[in-house]
C-alpha cells in the first residue's frame, strides 16, 4: 500500500517527502483554506515540484459542466494533477467527460461501496472512501474499505484504486492495508505518530548508554 500526505502544507510536504516514504498528496478545499491567503495553483504547482506522484485538487463546482471546466484548469497546471470530485451523479459525469480525455480522477466523499462501484463504472482513477468519518458515524469504516476491495477484485476490467481517507491514527494505516486498500493518505501528524514507540525509545537510549559506558 503507498502512502500520500493529506494536506497543503508546503513544509509538512518537504518533510515528509525527505523521509522517501511519499507517493503522492491528497488536498481538498479545507485543507487550502487551512493555508491562509495561499493561492491554490501556485500551492498545487509547487507540491509537484516536491513530490513526483498524484496530487489531488479538489473542484468546487457542483454541476458536471463546472467540474469539467474545473478539472481542465487544473489538469493543465502540472501531469501529476488528479481532478477530485465528490461522490455525486454530477460527479460521475465529469469523471466519465474527463476519463475520456485522459484526464485521472480522485472520487472523494464516498460512504458506501454502491458509490465506489459506480465511481469504478464512470472511469475513476481512484475513490476516496472516508474511513475516520465513517467511524464518527458508529459504522466500521475499514469495512467499508473490506467491501469495495472485494467487488472490485471480482472484475478484472476495474483497475480504480482505492484511496483511504480520513485517516485519524496509525491503526487506520494498518487496518487499510490489511483491509486491501491501495493507497492511504494520511495527515502528518499521523505519520509521524506511526514512527513512533516507546520501545524504540527506550532501546535507542539503553544502546547509547551501553556504548558510552563500554571499557
Ligand atoms: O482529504 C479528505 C479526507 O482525508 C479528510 O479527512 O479528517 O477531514 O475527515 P477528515
Amino acid at each position: 500500500m503507498q502512502l500520500y500526505l493529506d494536506t497543503a502544507n508546503l513544509n509538512e510536504i518537504r518533510e515528509a517527502a525527505s523521509w522517501g516514504i511519499l507517493s503522492g498528496v491528497t488536498t481538498n478545499p479545507t485543507l487550502i483554506a487551512r493555508e491562509q491567503g495561499v493561492d491554490f495553483k501556485a500551492t498545487i504547482s509547487e507540491i509537484a515540484t516536491l513530490v513526483d506522484g498524484p496530487i489531488s485538487a479538489e473542484t468546487i463546482a457542483l454541476d458536471a459542466e463546472g467540474m469539467l471546466r474545473e478539472g481542465l484548469e487544473y489538469a493543465a497546471w502540472h501531469p501529476n494533477v488528479i481532478i477530485k470530485v465528490p461522490s455525486t451523479t454530477e460527479g460521475l459525469k465529469a469523471v466519465y467527460q474527463l476519463a475520456k480525455k485522459g484526464i485521472r480522477t480522485n472520487v472523494t466523499l464516498c460512504f458506501n461501496a454502491a458509490q465506489a462501484l459506480m465511481a469504478a463504472r464512470a472511469g475513476a482513477f481512484v475513490v476516496s472512501p472516508f474511513v475516520g468519518r465513517v467511524d464518527d458515524t458508529g459504522v466500521d469504516g475499514i469495512q467499508l474499505i473490506r467491501e469495495i476491495a472485494t467487488i472490485y477484485k471480482q472484475d478484472a476490467a476495474i483497475s480504480t484504486k482505492i484511496l483511504s481517507a480520513s485517516i485519524r491514527h496509525p491503526r487506520h494505516i494498518v487496518d487499510s492495508a490489511l483491509a486491501g486498500a491501495d493507497i492511504a493518505t494520511c495527515p502528518f501528524k499521523v505519520l509521524q505518530q506511526a514512527m513512533r514507540h516507546p520501545l524504540t525509545d527506550r532501546g535507542i537510549e539503553q544502546f547509547i548508554a551501553d556504548w558510552k559506558a563500554r571499557a
